[in-house]
Parts: C-alpha cells; structure tokens; sequence
C-alpha cells in the first residue's frame, strides 16, 4: 500500500517536472520558439556554469563590452538562435527577449496588474521580498501601489535628505582619514553598499532603535546567504543541493520578520502626542490609521514584507550605481571637471546639499544615465504570463516565464549605433532615451505595465 502511495506520488511528482514542463516546450517549439536543448533536471543549468568558469580569466583592459563576459551563454545562445528564445532553469522554461520591438507587442495590451512574476523566484526569494510591492500580483499590486506611492512624494523625500547626507559624509570622513594614516586602498564598492544599505534601513524602518539595527545586519546576512544559494533555481528540490544556506535563509528570514513586526507594535501602540516617525513605516503607518485606529489598508505582515522590499529593491542597486559611477568618472576626468563645475553652480562651493536643487544638475542626469546603461544595476526583468499573448503570428502560452535580457539591448549596436560601449554622457543631452532608436531599448528600471506615471518618484 505504502509503495503503491510512493509510486502515485512519484509519478505525480514525474509529470509535473518532465512531462508538464515539457508539454510547455513543446507548445512554444510549435509555436515557433527556438532555443537550446535542455536535460533533466537541470534544464541549460549546466551549460550556464560551464561557460562561466571557461570566461573568468580577468580581464585588465577595461572595456565597457560586457554582456558576452557577464553572460557569456546568452551572447552565445543569441548567436544561434536570435535575440528571443527558449533556455530553461531547472524544469522551469523562459522565454529570452532581447529585442525592444518584441518586447513593445508583447506588453502592448498588458496591464501592470496583469502581469505575473515567476512563480520559482517568489519561493526562491521569499526571505528577501515576501509579498511585498515588487512580487505582489492582481489587485493586490494595485492596493499596495496606492498605499505605498503617497509615502514616496518628492516632499517626503526632501524631508529625508539629512539622513542620507550624514551617512554619506560619515563615509567621506571614513575616506579621508584612512588615507591619511597611510592606507591608500579603500574597498569603495563594499563601502558604498554598507553606505547605501544604512540609508535605506533609516529611511525605511528607522535604526535608531536597538531593533532596527538588528533588522539591518540580518537583512544583509539574509542578502549574502541567498546570493550563494541561488544557483539551483527551477530544479526540483534544488533547496536540498545547498540545504545550510536554504536553512540559514529561512531561519534569518523568520527573525527578521519577528523583530520587523515588533517595531510595527511598537509605533502602532505609541501614544499620538509624539510626532510620527519620517521615514517610510512612519509615513505608511500614519496614513494607515485614522483616528488613532487602524485602517489596514496594508496589515502588518504586508508592511513588514514591504519594509524588506525597499531595503532589497533600493540599497543594492542605488550602491551599484554609484560605484560605477566613479570608476567611470575616475577613467574620465574630464567629466569629473565638468561635474564639479556643475556643482559649484547649482549647489554651491562647500555648501550643505539642498534637496530642491539636485534636479539642476543637469549634466550629473546624463552620467548616471549613461552609468544606468553601460553597467544597469538591475540587469534583467522577470515576468511570468498569467494569459495567452499573441505576439504577430506566435503566441506566448499562458504561464510563460520571460526573461528580459536589458544588458544586451544597453549594448545592442542596432539600437544605440557604432558607439554603443563608450562612455559618452553627451548622448542624453537632448534625448531622454539618449539617442536609442526604440523606446523600449533603454530600460534601467524595467518596462511599462509595472511602471506608469508615478513611478518615477518610486524608481528613481
Ligand atoms: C539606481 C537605483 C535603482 C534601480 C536601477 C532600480 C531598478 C528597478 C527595476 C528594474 C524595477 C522593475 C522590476 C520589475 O519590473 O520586475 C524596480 C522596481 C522596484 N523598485 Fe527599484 N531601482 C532602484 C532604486 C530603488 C529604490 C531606492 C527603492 C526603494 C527604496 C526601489 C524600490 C522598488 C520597488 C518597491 C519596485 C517594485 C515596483 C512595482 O513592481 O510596483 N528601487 N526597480
Ligand atoms: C492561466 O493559468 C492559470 C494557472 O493554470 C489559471 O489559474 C488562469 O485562470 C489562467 N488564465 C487565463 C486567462 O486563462
């Protein structure tokens, strides 16, 4: 009986990673979609790494030519089988796009709330996002946006200016006093993730309190852990080939949300005489009560999953950003005269930085965009169908896992011209897509149906 069960159970187990998997491949070969041949379970796992190891000899010569070294079994696939195309993680298949006009008809009548996001990195990333905004789905995406979006006005992050200029000038003091006891190495990518890891958790969640700096160093625990283990995303029980770092994950994971959910009580039970706190939980806090009562327009383990959200979603990426930044301006000094000189005019020689003022800095706009394209902190975009999409004659099935490859198009001579791996800020002077001949070819922070008009204060 008990053999009987196992041999039910695997045989379920059977259909649902070889052959379910494989009624989907089938489906988008015959629809049209080509793409390299995977094996079981692995998918092109395997193919991925080898090709990794092969490309690791360090490379001196800086060149701004990096898709084929950061993904070498993409640049390689391409060769084969164009710029969309099929490659699978695990039993899971995905569907490459690398070709803004595919990208501009498949999401042409997708909606941001019809939009799915895979269903393997939101098991795969639960300890990082849970449900918060950047995995949310439906409806509850859309109550979510309008919960969160108030809370990221222009004002509210004016008020926040402060805390970022005391990080940061900590920063620089840290900088210059090492130099001057004589260390003339400084770590300025691990430097600036710290930075930038500290500003989000205050403006986010505060850390002033004994809780909120234990979240903080969780929270980047939680960070370095998943990075080691995400390697066997989409294989069945992929968990179990790194079961320490799944373990750890999941432990740091549950503590972190104990302690985000502590400091939730706390403020909620705080008595209204006290000003509210200004960063993020403050402010969605506030605006979830009236009346000293609870709205819960977000309930508290959304709020919680949200504060673990803007800490992974924005500390990360700003740091990247901002470490690429200055190694290209250190390659370029010529761009680090004319932003000083920018500087000096708009904000003033030695003066405290005024929020109100940075949108002056025009040229400053052009170098992080061109940082944004050259090195795009956020190099892909997961999507995963949650209808059928007709795409011209092909149709993309319902449950389709997509991957959008944003490097290749930042680096696509068809889009961007002969100069596509230089560093030349000038080319977003009079062109907010910076001379790309397509609108979907420059996308730093994703692509439309997630994204409208009141996003730019969220993604910037
Ligand atoms: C240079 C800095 C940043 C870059 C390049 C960046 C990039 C992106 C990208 C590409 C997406 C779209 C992901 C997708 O559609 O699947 C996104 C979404 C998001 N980002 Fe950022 N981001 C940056 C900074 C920040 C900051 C500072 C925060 C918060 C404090 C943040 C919070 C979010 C959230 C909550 C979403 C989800 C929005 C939604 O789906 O409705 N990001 N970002
Ligand atoms: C897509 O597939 C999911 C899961 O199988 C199903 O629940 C949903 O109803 C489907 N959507 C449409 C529009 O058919």
């Amino acid at each position: 009986m008990v053999a009987f069960l196992l041999l039910i159970l695997l045989g379920k187990l059977l259909f649902s990673w070889r052959f379910f998997p494989n009624l989907v491949y089938k489906k988008l070969k015959s629809n049209g979609f080509s793409g390299p041949q995977p094996n079981f379970p692995f998918g092109n796992l395997d193919d991925m790494k080898k090709q990794k190891k092969l490309d690791s000899s360090a490379n001196l010569v800086i060149s701004h030519d990096i898709h084929s070294t950061a993904f070498p079994f993409f640049a390689q696939w391409q060769k084969l089988h164009g710029k969309v195309f099929i490659y699978w993680l695990g039993t899971e298949p995905f569907l490459y796009i690398a070709d803004p006009e595919f990208l501009k008809k498949m999401s042409a009548d997708i909606k941001g709330k019809s939009w799915g996001k895979p269903n393997v990195f939101k098991l795969d990333r639960k300890p990082m996002f849970g449900n918060g905004l950047l995995m949310v789905e439906g409806e509850d995406w859309v109550r979510h946006r309008h919960a969160i979006t108030p809370a990221f006005s222009p004002a509210n992050l004016k008020a926040m200016a402060s805390l970022m200029v005391d990080s940061a000038t900590n920063m620089l003091d840290k900088w210059a006093s090492l130099i001057d006891s004589g260390h003339h190495e400084i770590n300025v990518e691990s430097e600036i993730i710290g930075t930038a890891g500290e500003i989000i958790a205050k403006t986010s969640f505060g850390i002033n309190y004994e809780n909120g700096r234990k979240v903080f160093e969780k929270l980047r625990t939680v960070q370095i852990t998943l990075f080691k283990s995400n390697r066997y995303v989409g294989v069945p029980f992929g968990k179990f080939l790194n079961p320490k770092q799944f373990l750890k994950a999941k432990k740091l994971g549950k503590e972190i949300d104990t302690l985000l959910r502590s400091i939730i009580t706390d403020r909620s039970n705080k008595p209204r005489s006290g000003k509210p706190e200004q960063d993020l939980l403050g402010l969605l806090l506030a605006e979830n009560t009236v009346e000293g009562r609870r709205k819960r327009t977000l309930t508290t383990k959304e709020l919680v999953d949200e504060c673990k959200t803007f800490f992974f979603g924005g500390h990360e990426t700003t740091a990247l950003a901002l470490t690429w930044t200055l190694l290209l301006l250190a390659i370029h000094p010529e761009w680090q005269k004319e932003l000083r000189e920018e500087i000096k005019e708009v904000i003033g020689d030695g003066e405290i930085v005024d929020a109100t003022k940075l949108g002056g800095l025009v040229k400053m706009g052009w170098v992080m965009n061109e940082v944004l394209r050259l090195y795009s902190p956020a190099p892909n975009v997961q999507r995963q169908a949650r209808q059928d999409i007709q795409v011209d004659n092909l149709v993309i099935p319902n449950g389709t896992n997509i991957w959008i490859d944003v490097v290749s198009m930042h680096h696509d001579e068809n889009l961007w011209g002969k100069d596509m791996n230089e560093f030349k800020p000038e080319r977003f002077k009079d062109d907010i897509f910076g001379g790309c001949n397509h609108k979907m070819g420059f996308l730093p922070f994703g692509f439309g149906g997630r994204i409208d008009a009141d996003d730019v204060a969220l993604t910037m």
